[in-house]
């Protein structure tokens, strides 16, 4: 068996990844290397075979002996360890949940219901570095390959309602927290029927003006009751980084655009952009999709086509009630459903459609492709 390290497992993607990991019998076919970066020598967990000590994450050394490495502790863990790992010769499968080589030349994105062609092309070249890709575009092409697939993109625009999962566990432990201080502050007068709620409105202002930089360490500013309408670095062009990611990732999770088309005709990127928002949520992003399709394709085949694409995708009736029901992140957290909606043809024309997904960013959005990546290696 492969000996296969694993590094970040304890924080929250990696604990998802070895939920995952379990309940997809992986362990079955590895054997298993725990790495941590604080506690060397402790007792690895219950998943390990015959290395129960977990080993220093930063030992090249150790890290050399496997053949394939997992890691999910983060971009500084990336840019820290990854290259001298590389520099001492090591020539292993590196698996990663950071964005720092997504871009790079010698690294995929991997997504594999939707680019399992480029993965595997890459592997037969001898690509070593495949990268999970950003949540958002991910859970998008999870529910809109189809329509990539079939080529009818013209051009996409994603209006994105993000998790505050996406920032970290401490970012989920705050918006929590402050929910609950605006609770507080005004209980007396919701458990007051005769209340004002224009009063209670107020009262629920002040709290959020009032917030402390220890309240609002994680996010800046309230996010509860509130919503942020920037995510990631500023890149100076009115854009932000995980804007950009949209049509920089698609388009290379698809083989396309400039340095990633495997033929010429794919060589042009298709332009995927919007705005990018944190909202409110725990651990699945939403998005809100408007479609220039090349052509005036009937709905009833646009709905075939994104149904049929992958066994995780499903077709939500645009209708109130199964819209209320089946897509909104309440009903998908914990699932690697992928539901997508609200698709009509919008009033601007038959090329233009709108559409409406779901996913929870810590299954599809970040450990998923991860352990179905080591499982094609291992195939
Ligand atoms: N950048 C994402 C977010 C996280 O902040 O929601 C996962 O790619």
């Amino acid at each position: 068996m492969k000996l296969v390290g694993l590094v970040g497992w304890r924080g929250m993607v990696g604990s998802v990844l070895m939920q995952r990991m379990q309940d997809e019998g992986d362990f079955n076919h590895i054997e298993p290397v725990f790495f941590t970066t604080s506690n060397a020598g402790g007792k690895a967990p219950a998943m390990a075979k015959n290395e129960t000590v977990l080993k220093d994450a930063a030992d090249i050394t150790e890290l050399s002996k496997c053949e394939i490495i997992i890691s999910c502790q983060g971009g500084d863990y990336t840019s820290e360890v990854f290259p001298k790992l590389r520099a001492s010769g090591w020539n292993g499968y590196w698996i990663d949940a950071a964005s720092t080589l997504r871009m790079k030349d010698d690294a995929v994105i991997v997504l594999d219901p939707v680019n399992l062609d480029v993965i595997k092309d890459a592997m037969v070249k001898g690509v070593k570095n495949y990268v999970g890709g950003n949540c958002t575009v991910s859970c998008m092409l999870m529910g809109l390959g189809g329509l990539f697939q079939h080529k009818l993109v013209d051009w996409m625009t994603s209006m994105t309602y993000q998790a505050a999962s996406g920032g970290g566990a401490q970012h989920m432990r705050e918006l929590l927290t402050q929910f609950g201080t605006i609770n507080s502050a005004v209980k007396p007068l919701l458990d007051n029927p005769a209340a004002a709620i224009l009063e209670i409105d107020r009262g629920v202002l002040a709290v959020q003006h009032g917030m402390s930089a220890d309240e609002t360490r994680q996010f800046g500013v309230p996010l509860a009751g509130n919503l942020i309408p920037w995510i990631d670095k500023d890149l100076g062009n009115g854009q932000s980084k995980e804007e950009w990611k949209a049509g920089a990732e698609t388009n290379k999770i698809l083989g396309r655009g400039e340095g990633f088309g495997t033929t010429p005709s794919e060589a042009r990127a298709i332009p995927v952009d919007g705005l990018c928002v944190r909202i409110g949520a725990m651990r699945c992003h939403s998005q809100a999709l408007t479609i220039k399709l090349n052509k005036d394709v009937p709905l009833d085949e646009i709905n075939d086509i994104i149904a049929s694409n992958n066994q995780w995708v499903k077709l939500v009736p645009n209708t109130r009630e199964d819209s209320m029901h089946h897509l909104t992140p309440a009903a998908v957290t914990g699932t690697l459903t992928i539901p997508v909606g609200r698709v009509r043809k919008m009033s601007m024309g038959g090329e233009y459609l709108s559409a409406f997904t779901v996913g929870d960013q810590l299954l599809w959005g970040a450990a998923e492709p991860l352990r179905r990546m080591l499982r094609i290696i291992l195939d």
